[in-house]
């Protein structure tokens, strides 16, 4: 019987260190992903080290509109585009942020926006492939 009860409180630990592992190798996977499309895509604009350009391009670190949009807003913008007035971090934008690019595939846009939503001091969720299917549409 306590044989039995130490086993299967072992199996528990193992159970739920190997899904915490699985998971941080996930963010990890997906952190890796999203910051080739963003050195190769968002640095453009949105410059190195998220920190935005001038009055043009507004910031992602630590940017309180990232911080305050609903995600699934955030993966619309991202996905279809955005434009028109817009304030982050107390500065008025008004711009165009044109669609991205049909070559990047869900993985990468879920790749991406947990690049952004988790660098440069910001702390955002882990955004799944599932997340970006279910609310890229317009
Ligand atoms: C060609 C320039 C350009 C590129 C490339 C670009 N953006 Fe933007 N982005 C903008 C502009 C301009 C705005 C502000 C639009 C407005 O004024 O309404 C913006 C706004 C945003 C916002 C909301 C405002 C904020 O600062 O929190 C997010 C989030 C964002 N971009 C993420 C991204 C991500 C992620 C990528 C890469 C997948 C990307 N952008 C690529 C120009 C760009």
């Amino acid at each position: 019987m306590m044989k039995n009860i130490v086993g299967l409180v072992l199996a528990l630990a193992f159970t739920t260190v190997g899904a915490t592992d699985v998971l941080a190798q996930d963010k990890a996977a997906s952190m890796a992903r999203g910051q080739k499309v963003y050195n190769e895509y968002c640095k453009t604009c949105h410059q190195a080290t998220g920190q935005g350009l001038g009055t043009v391009y507004p910031p992602l670190a630590k940017s309180d509109y990232l911080a305050k949009t609903p995600m699934p807003q955030i993966i619309k913008e991202v996905v279809n585009g955005k434009s028109g007035k817009l304030k982050v971090n107390g500065k008025e934008y008004n711009g165009v942020m044109a669609p991205l690019p049909k070559k990047y595939t869900d993985e990468d846009i879920a790749g991406v926006l947990t690049y952004v939503y988790n660098s440069w001091g910001n702390k955002g969720p882990v955004v799944t492939v599932a997340d970006v299917k279910k609310h890229k549409k317009k």
